[in-house]
């Protein structure tokens, strides 16, 4: 997932953030640059201009820029905060509304006269990093100001946030707003999932390992697990979350991307568009749900007040922002089948939720039972079947679970585990997800961005969902903060399958 491209600097360009004021901007943006910066993987110039309601000079701006680096900075916040400077990065602002032409027509000025001064030769990356509802009105507005315009040979490229849309219908209305002025290869849909380097593994343990393919296929693996847990609440983020919920704020898109990697087909090459085209024939596969069976498939949740490492928290209901009678779930579990020759009849359970017991992402292949136990039980200790275990995170790695003899005069086995850590592997401590996305969107490297139909297709899984959560059919079941979710989700495993989840 690496292009020979990601090794080498952009051409410099101008990065227009629109939200400039905004919390994703002060928090991942301005810090991502500084870290591109001191891996001198800025564009050679960068002119970053802001775009937002606020009324603020160019100097002002800069200082917000610095002071949310220095604020990022892990100690040395005062020689951090001046790198951007110290590479040549330049500072404009534009106060305006997003739905004003005037503001476009101000921001074609300002980068013409930057192309002029400082030669960013009509390069631009627009960051949309403002509310959802503004992705459509900000690509119509520098579609009008004629600022999507690349036949001149310069980049001009959009990145667009999550959430994209509501559901499939709304989704499709903003994917055609946003090609009335741009083509595919020019949008940029973030899913910061794929900027992790374990997520990335996937596809490296997979694809340049020959031991690993052959058993990764209905023929040895009997179920796939799949868990994403948070051990934070929503934070303040309650009246976001009240609109989103667990299936669309990790379902809909770094859930299913993580299981599209899962379970896609060998890539013809590690190039943006083979390994999405794998990707969108993998959630393509995945089989329609069927509403008659989502009672069986599908369990909700939500948190109540419990304790999280020893500290009482609130239930979600008590949350700022959070309706004391909210029906939203916090929690989701649910059996996907993925229909093609690789997976029939391997089901993939998933999970997702927040105020768990800790914050683990993982994917977990369980491997069928041995034919034949050619041993009396009593000389099985706690022997789980075969697992390979991908730590997304925390504490990345691989670990391989097997039977190994124990020590001594009668043949007795128990389970024991091969561990692979990062940390201990590789002394390069990763890129943070926003540096490399940044980066890559310089660069023109697309591989870690999510393509139109991946997103339609990941709308097409969830929308059933959406539909029965809307009409109230699925009920919610509770659980406390600080346990593994709702009783139900474990019935989900035990009942369909037979089996636990795995304890992360
Ligand atoms: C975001 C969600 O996309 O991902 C958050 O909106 C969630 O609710 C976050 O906490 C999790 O990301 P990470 O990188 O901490 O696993």
């Amino acid at each position: 997932m690496t292009s020979a491209s990601s090794e080498s600097v952009a051409v410099s360009a101008a990065l227009v953030v629109f939200g400039a004021t905004g919390d994703l901007a002060h928090r991942k943006l301005y810090p991502a640059l500084a870290s591109l910066a001191e891996r001198g993987k800025l564009p050679r110039r960068l002119v970053v201009v802001g775009v937002s309601r606020t009324l603020m000079s160019d100097e002002d701006f800069a200082t917000e820029v610095r002071n949310s680096i220095a604020k990022a900075s892990n100690g040395d916040a005062e020689g951090r905060q001046n790198v951007l400077d110290q590479r040549g990065a330049q500072y404009h602002y534009i106060a305006g509304s997003f739905d004003a032409d005037d503001t476009f027509r101000r921001l074609g000025e300002v980068l013409a006269a930057c192309d002029a001064q400082y030669g960013t030769s009509g390069n631009a990356l627009y960051y949309f990093a403002t509310i959802p509802q503004l992705f459509g009105p900000v690509a119509a507005g520098l579609g009008r100001a004629g600022l999507a315009d690349e036949s001149e040979g310069h980049f001009r490229r959009i990145v667009v946030e999550k959430p994209f849309g509501r559901d499939l219908q709304s989704s499709r209305q903003l994917d055609a707003q946003l090609h009335e002025y741009f083509r595919e290869h020019q949008i940029y849909r973030i899913d910061h999932y794929l900027a992790k380097e374990t997520v990335q593994n996937i596809l490296a343990l997979r694809f340049t390992n020959t031991i690993f393919e052959p058993i990764w296929n209905r023929r040895y693996v009997d179920h796939v697990q799949i868990t994403v847990a948070e051990d934070l609440g929503v934070e303040h983020r309650g009246t976001f979350y009240e609109q989103s919920g667990a299936l669309r704020d990790i379902l809909q898109n770094h859930l299913l991307q993580v299981l599209a990697l899962t379970a896609m087909e060998p890539p013809a090459s590690f190039d943006a568009n083979a390994i999405r085209d794998e990707k969108v024939k993998a959630l393509r596969s995945v089989r329609p749900l069927d509403s008659a069976e989502l009672g069986r498939v599908v369990v909700r949740g939500q948190y109540t007040r419990g304790e999280i490492g020893g500290i009482e928290v609130p239930g979600y209901r008590e949350e700022e922002g959070v309706s004391p009678q909210s029906n939203v779930e916090t929690y989701l579990a649910l059996e996907l089948d993925v229909d093609n020759w690789r997976w029939a009849g391997v089901p993939f359970y998933v999970r997702t939720g927040k105020r768990l017991p800790h914050r683990v992402t993982e994917v977990a292949l369980r491997y069928k039972q041995v034919p034949f136990l050619p041993l009396p039980s009593s000389a099985v200790d706690s022997v789980e079947p075969n697992t390979m275990v991908m730590h997304i995170q925390p504490d990345e790695g691989i670990t391989l679970e097997f039977a190994a003899k124990v020590p001594g005069a009668s043949f007795r086995v128990r389970g024991v585990a091969l561990d692979f850590r990062y940390r201990l592997a590789f002394a390069e401590q990763p890129p943070e997800a926003y540096e490399r996305v940044l980066g890559d969107a310089f660069l023109g490297d697309a591989t870690l961005f999510i393509r139109g139909d991946e997103v339609d297709q990941a709308w097409r899984i969830v929308q059933p969902l959406i539909d029965a959560f809307d009409a109230g059919t699925v009920p919610l079941s509770f659980y406390p903060a600080g346990s593994w979710g709702p009783k139900e989700a474990d019935d989900l495993l035990a009942q369909s399958y037979g089996d636990t989840w795995r304890a992360p």
